[in-house]
């Protein structure tokens, strides 16, 4: 089969299930924004079909819809420039993830780290939505013929396991119809840690909201979370390798980094010898004056909901456009007929 070439598509999609947190914003946004600047075709989507995989308040939900989307607009994704919208709008998705649950093999699915967190202990208890989720989010993806993914490390499996189905369902029809998306991982925090265990990752979904921060938390809030965050008692070292076996540290560190645009090691040779004591406010002070004008500028953004649904409808209708063509020649690729006149 001769591999036919795909035009340079990026898509990616945070889901709008509380509030998005600092992980969010340097694993995931900040690199987005990044690829739209460079002038790539960008598509980046809310995607509420994927939260309700675990119950959501219905009012929250479309709060945290709307919310997720001021985010992204305060983050620097500009709707002129990228297709922003939330995918329940664009019905081509969970059409073809149909179709990918028929492709997908349950052996795939049960290596899936993901699915195995969230449904925790009681997995009989789980929603068949959770476990399909890798499916759905496949379609997202390949509905648009994406080729880049700029994600989290933590979305890595789900971005392999859409390689494993574009390349089952092009073998299996005998034709190269789906690009075989790359995940891009990159940046100085690709997986940023809880502050209170720094072998967890930084989430939404933490019971506790002192394990975060959110890009909605003020100035005095970001401070406490940073001084409360857990520690050990050495001041910093004077190398990298030195924190290998510190967690907790290096994630402060890295944190940093990220924030400041330096390199790690660029920052310990500032801190070098320093106790937490001096650099959690530098740190602190550093948060806010990164997070404080997102923030401020999500409040305006979220005092015109109707503004916010008018840009979101914008882009499904966009993004519409490109899925629907690519949808159609894959219900005909498998052999179901269109036989209605539209
Ligand atoms: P989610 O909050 O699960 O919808 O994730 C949205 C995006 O943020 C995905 O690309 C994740 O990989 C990324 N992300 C979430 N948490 C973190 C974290 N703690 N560190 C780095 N990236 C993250
Ligand atoms: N599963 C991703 C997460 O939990 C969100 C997501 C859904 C996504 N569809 C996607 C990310 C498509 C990238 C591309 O973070």
């Amino acid at each position: 089969m001769s591999e036919p070439k795909f035009e340079p598509r990026v898509f990616s999609g945070a889901q709008p299930s509380g509030n998005l947190t600092l992980g969010n914003y340097l694993g995931a946004l900040r690199r987005w924004v990044a690829m739209q600047d460079e002038g790539l075709e960008t598509i980046y989507c809310v995607v509420d079909l994927h939260a309700i995989t675990v119950w959501q308040d219905p009012a929250k939900l479309a709060h945290a819809t709307r919310e997720l989307a001021a985010a992204y607009l305060a983050c620097g994704l500009n709707p002129a420039r990228s297709i922003l919208f939330n995918q329940s709008q664009v019905p081509a998705h969970a059409e073809l993830a149909w179709i990918f649950n028929c492709v997908a093999r349950l052996g795939w699915l049960n290596r899936m780290t993901q699915f195995k967190d969230k449904a925790g202990k009681d997995r009989e208890a789980a929603s068949a939505g959770l476990y399909v989720y890798p499916n759905l989010m496949a379609a997202d993806i390949l509905v648009y013929h994406a080729t880049h993914v700029p994600v989290g490390e933590d979305q890595k499996q789900h971005v392999e396991l859409t390689r494993d189905i574009a390349a089952k369902f092009n073998h299996d029809f005998g034709t190269p119809f789906f690009p075989l998306a790359e995940p891009i991982i990159e940046g100085a925090a690709t997986r940023v840690m809880s502050l209170r265990d720094g072998s967890k990752k930084m989430s939404k979904s933490d019971p506790s909201d002192m394990s975060r921060i959110n890009l909605s938390d003020d100035a005095d809030t970001i401070a406490q979370k940073i001084r409360k965050a857990r520690t050990d008692a050495e001041p910093l070292p004077d190398s990298l390798t030195l924190l290998a076996d510190r967690p907790e540290a290096r994630n402060l560190l890295t944190i940093y980094a990220a924030l400041a645009e330096q390199p790690p090691e660029t920052v310990l040779e500032e801190f070098a010898g320093a106790p937490f004591s001096v650099f959690k406010p530098a740190l602190a002070e550093l948060a806010v004056a990164r997070l404080g004008p997102i923030t401020a500028r999500m409040t305006e953004l979220m005092a015109d909901p109707a503004e916010i649904d008018r840009i979101l409808g914008d882009g499904a209708d966009r993004a519409a456009a490109i899925a629907e063509p690519i949808l159609a020649r894959s219900y005909e690729i498998v052999g179901l007929v269109r036989s209605r006149q539209i």
